[in-house]
């Protein structure tokens, strides 16, 4: 069958595109419920808290290309907005971020398309979280189409931090006063350090498991 991307494929209608998104999104979302159970299945242990994933609204998609300076076109919407389907995967610990990027990035049918690091590189405004985007092939009666999903991949706590700036500065439409974008960022470090303190508790109480079992 033949491969196409869809803006080769020429998608004649809205319609048709958010169904192929909504199709990118439910086979990346099965994948990663597969990963996760097979983890749970073999290590007893599930890197995953919660997923969340939504298709972006028309209106944002909308914004976002005129922000770019772009015409809002079909084809413009698939080359130049990269998550119009987006996946939100909440860790545990940042150490399951890690892993988690690697497992996904070893499936044979994802193809990584681009990958970046807001948790070695935070932004200005202190966000953090790991950015993969792929693209997913889709299945029809007569073609596969690859479709694109941005996945982020993020703890708890870092997903807390990222939820409320955005409910806080979403007020200022990005002119907020600096007082506040600091006092952001300084939040933002609070989180890493729950982020390492906790996941350096887990490891603690792993090792003391593991001692305690080499005694009996
Ligand atoms: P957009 O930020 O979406 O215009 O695209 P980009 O090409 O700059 O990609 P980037 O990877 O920087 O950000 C993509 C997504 O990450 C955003 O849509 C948000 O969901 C999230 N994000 C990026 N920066 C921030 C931030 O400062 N605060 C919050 N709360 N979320 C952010
Ligand atoms: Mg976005």
């Amino acid at each position: 069958m033949e491969t196409t991307t869809i803006l080769e494929d020429n998608v004649d209608s809205w319609e048709t595109l958010i169904f192929l998104y909504n199709s990118a999104l439910k086979e990346v979302g099965t994948k990663l419920e597969i990963l996760n159970d097979e983890f749970v299945h073999v290590h007893k242990y599930n890197p995953i808290e919660y997923i969340k994933s939504r298709i972006k609204s028309p209106e944002s998609i909308c914004k976002k290309l005129k922000r770019n300076g772009h015409d809002t076109s079909l084809d413009n919407m698939v080359q130049y907005v990269n998550d119009i389907a987006g996946i939100r995967i909440v860790c545990s610990f940042t150490s399951d971020i890690y892993r988690m990027a690697e497992m996904i990035g070893k499936q044979n049918d994802l193809t990584v398309l681009s990958v970046k690091d807001y948790i070695k590189h935070p932004k200005q405004s202190g966000y953090k979280s790991y950015h993969m985007l792929v693209s997913v092939p889709i299945f029809l009666s007569d073609r596969v189409v690859e479709t694109k999903v941005e996945i982020q991949i993020r703890t708890i706590a870092m997903d807390f931090w990222a939820s409320l700036e955005h409910k806080i500065y979403y007020k200022f439409e990005g002119h907020a006063p600096e007082y506040i974008s600091r006092d952001l960022r300084e939040c933002s470090d609070i989180v890493s350090m729950m982020d390492a303190k906790m996941l350096q508790l887990n490891e603690a109480i792993l090792k003391a498991k593991q001692e305690q079992s080499e005694q009996e």
